[in-house]
């Protein structure tokens, strides 16, 4: 009797673990799945880059600004005015182009007022663009997948790149 309570504690305590455990893991899913659950337009990275497109054609600030801005709707219709045009989407996106108003992006990855963040230095230096946003070119919904928060931009400027990590320990390195 005594053998099966000692069991039979542990073992809630596992069970309550574990939904535990589930409930936080699917929070934080949640939470991480952020503005990208909808967007204006069905636009999928994914059937774009498998049509031999490169991130910066239409990304092309990140090498030389700090945000990578998303493409005009020109740019869309410079193929879509004949690719794709019985598509309800692109058909959307010509109705954009038609009434002259930008496509109302929802943002996806954000990082509060207080930081500063630059893609220029990084793309400069050779980073890929996966190596922070994943493997992008593989899905249909844009989605966050790093959690960006302070340690893991201190965790990559230690770990990777030890020569150039002493000044960018400075605080007002990213908070100005
Ligand atoms: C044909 C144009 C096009 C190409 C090519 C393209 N993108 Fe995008 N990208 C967009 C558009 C439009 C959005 C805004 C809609 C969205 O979030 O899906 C976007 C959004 C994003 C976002 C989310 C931005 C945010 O709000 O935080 C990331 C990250 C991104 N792209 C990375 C990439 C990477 C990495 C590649 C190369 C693998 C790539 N993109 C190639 C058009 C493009
Ligand atoms: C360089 C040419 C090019 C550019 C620029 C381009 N597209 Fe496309 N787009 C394509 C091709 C190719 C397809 C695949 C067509 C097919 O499968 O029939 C496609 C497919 C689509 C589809 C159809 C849905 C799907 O998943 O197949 C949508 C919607 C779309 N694009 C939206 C956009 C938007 C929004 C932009 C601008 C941010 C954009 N495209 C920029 C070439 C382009
Ligand atoms: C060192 C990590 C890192 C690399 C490398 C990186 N990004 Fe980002 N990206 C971020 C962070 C952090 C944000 C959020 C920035 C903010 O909110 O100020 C972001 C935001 C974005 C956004 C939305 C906001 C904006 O700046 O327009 C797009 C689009 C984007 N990245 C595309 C790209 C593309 C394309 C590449 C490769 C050419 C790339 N990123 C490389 C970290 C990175
Ligand atoms: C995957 C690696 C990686 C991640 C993640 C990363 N960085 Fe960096 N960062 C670098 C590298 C490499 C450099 C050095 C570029 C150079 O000057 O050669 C750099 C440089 C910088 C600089 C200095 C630019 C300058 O002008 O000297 C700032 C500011 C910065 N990062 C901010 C951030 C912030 C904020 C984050 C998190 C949101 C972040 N970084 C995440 C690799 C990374
Ligand atoms: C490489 C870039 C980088 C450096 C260097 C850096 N931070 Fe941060 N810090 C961030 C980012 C990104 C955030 C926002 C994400 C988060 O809350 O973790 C942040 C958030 C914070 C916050 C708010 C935390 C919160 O929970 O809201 C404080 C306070 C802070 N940093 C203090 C500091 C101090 C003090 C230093 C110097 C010892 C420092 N930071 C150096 C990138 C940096």
């Amino acid at each position: 009797m005594a053998q099966v309570k000692r069991r039979k504690v542990p073992f809630i305590l596992l069970a309550v673990f574990l939904v535990t455990a589930v409930l936080v893991g699917g929070y934080y899913s949640q939470q991480s799945a952020g503005a990208s659950e909808s967007q204006p337009v069905d636009y999928s990275h994914k059937v774009h880059i498998d049509a031999g497109m490169e991130c910066l054609y239409c990304h092309s600030n990140a090498g030389r600004s700090p945000v990578a801005g998303v493409p005009s709707v020109q740019k869309c219709i410079g193929c879509h005015q004949t690719i794709a045009t019985d598509n309800a989407d692109v058909q959307l996106v010509t109705e954009y182009w038609n009434n002259n108003e930008p496509i109302p992006w929802e943002r996806v990855n954000k990082q509060p007022d207080f930081v500063y963040f630059s893609h220029q230095p990084h793309v400069i230096s050779g980073l890929a663009c996966e190596e922070c946003h994943g493997d992008i070119g593989e899905m249909d919904l844009a989605a966050p997948m790093e959690k960006m928060d302070m340690g893991w931009c201190l965790d990559c400027h230690e770990q990777q790149h030890e020569d150039i990590a002493p000044h960018l320990w400075d605080c007002l390195v990213c908070h100005k």
